[in-house]
């Protein structure tokens, strides 16, 4: 299985999960750093105080990044970091942070992807309101304009926002995410806000850089798949999941309105009157790619008693759901095999995610811009770490985008989610999804098989069997 030349492989991380060096440089708090003091809030009491300690340390990394030969690495820029209070005067200290960084990879010839937003908001802008409230989009939009202005041309591809999902529903509806509030309404209201933030900042962007910029975004579209395919009102469960966890960022960002059958499933909730004259026109934005987050996929069934169990994703057990407006909406857990996340490996989800968006939006790049798994990674007596499950993962989500490929989709790149074990939200650093391991207590850096299996691949641009994982 060979992959062409044009196709791009990379790997991606996240400012707050690696960077530490929470508080020097003049970088303010985000929501995350609140967040996970809270007590009771991360696994451990974990925070991204110190993380990888990339920030002192990004050189090393950059010398990984080379010697795996990675062609493109993806990257999140710490809002806090370079604008501390979200509105107002940069922080010279963090733009030059990232300046250096975007100077040293394309001096190695590897294109920085970067994103704008994954999941740091300012503290500052989260207690005026958050993503519930409007003037969170417009300070966004301020943001990118000044990172377009700063960084500019360092920047091959810019992607406004990670997972507004889990940003909007997590955050905002379960609370298992920062800012870690439980209010439905306000995560409809940060949906929105998000959206817009995404079409704002894409304009920005563009303003500054031309037409030509490359501008994405990044989402965790659900692959969903009813319980009983037979069912109508197993397909009606899946239609609601689809329409608030799906649909709500697709419709407004690809197609220009949200989904009748989503104002209709949370009209109990709100009329939608957030949603101002203009907004849907700013939001659809020409993208130079979609991003795809890809671990896992999601069944549903209808529940007819109304017993709602939690979903297989995995994420901490919460009062609330993050599935705002849903009826009657159960979650089934997956056949096996899982990840240390609990989640199911299905490669042949990612086969079929990918035609169904390049069936619905035909004209479309799609990148893979994260998948990988956690694994329960053990350090053998000689040192290695032989991690032949995510290898397996790795290689199997690989021949399924191929598959995607052969099938006509129109895929550009994959990134392996992660380069480094890192601060995993908040199950903090008890979960392993770096193809280069972190020993948290002395931050030494260390390849795990993966890393040597996926820089055979780089070299060869075939995919290797699982058994040519570690070193040669
Ligand atoms: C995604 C996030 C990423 C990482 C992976 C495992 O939802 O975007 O930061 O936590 O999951």
């Amino acid at each position: 299985m060979t992959f062409g030349p044009g196709f791009r492989f990379g790997s991606a991380t996240a400012a707050y999960q690696i960077e530490g060096a929470a508080s020097e440089d003049g970088r303010g708090p985000s929501i995350w750093d609140t967040y996970s003091h809270t007590p009771g809030a991360t696994e451990y009491g974990d925070t991204g105080d110190v993380a990888c300690d990339h920030y002192h340390r990004w050189r090393e990394d950059l010398g990984h990044i080379t010697a795996l030969g990675l062609d493109c690495y993806r990257l999140s820029i710490s809002w806090p970091r370079v604008q501390p209070g979200g509105t107002g005067a940069l922080n010279e200290a963090g733009v030059a942070f990232y300046r250096d960084l975007l100077d040293a990879l394309r001096a190695a010839g590897v294109e920085p992807w970067v994103t704008l937003y994954h999941w740091d908001l300012p503290q500052e802008l989260e207690d005026a309101g958050g993503w519930a409230n409007r003037d969170t989009a417009l300070a966004f939009a301020e943001y990118a304009r000044l990172m377009a202005t700063e960084l500019g041309e360092r920047v091959h591809t810019w992607t406004t926002l990670n997972e507004p999902w889990c940003s909007a529903y997590l955050g905002y509806a379960s609370g298992v995410h920062a800012p870690g509030r439980t209010e439905p309404v306000a995560a409809l209201r940060a949906v929105h806000h998000l959206n817009l933030a995404h079409g704002l900042a894409a304009t920005a962007i563009r303003d500054v850089l031309g037409a030509q910029a490359r501008v994405s975004v990044t989402l965790n579209l659900h692959a969903l798949r009813a319980a009983d395919p037979g069912s109508a009102a197993d397909l009606d469960a899946v239609r609601q999941i689809d329409a608030v966890g799906n649909r709500a960022f697709t419709g407004p960002m690809l197609e220009g309105a949200y989904p009748d059958d989503l104002l209709a499933d949370t009209a109990g909730l709100t009329a939608w009157d957030f949603v101002l004259p203009g907004d849907l026109a700013a939001i659809r934005q020409p993208l130079a790619a979609l991003g795809v987050n890809y671990y896992a996929t999601t069944m549903v069934r209808h529940a007819p008693d109304g017993d709602t169990t939690s979903d297989n994703s995995g994420h901490r057990e919460s009062a609330s759901s993050p599935w705002v407006g849903a009826d009657r909406v159960a979650f089934v857990t997956e056949p096996g095999p899982y990840t240390e996340m609990g989640w199911n490996i299905a490669p042949e989800g990612l086969t079929a995610l990918l035609l169904d968006l390049h069936g619905r939006y035909p004209g479309l790049p799609l990148v893979i811009t994260e998948n990988g798994a956690a694994f329960d990674d053990h350090v053998d007596a000689d040192g290695r770490v032989r991690d032949v499950q995510r290898v397996a993962y790795v290689h199997d989500h690989l021949a399924a985008v191929a598959a995607a490929m052969d099938a006509g989709a129109d895929v550009r790149g994959y990134f392996l989610w992660s380069l480094l074990d890192n601060f995993e939200w908040a199950w903090g650093y008890s979960r392993r999804f770096g193809i280069i391991r972190v020993d948290f207590d002395t931050l030494e850096r260390t390849w795990k098989d993966s890393a040597h299996w996926y820089a055979r691949l780089l070299a060869g641009r075939t995919l290797p069997p699982v058994s040519a994982a570690g070193p040669a």
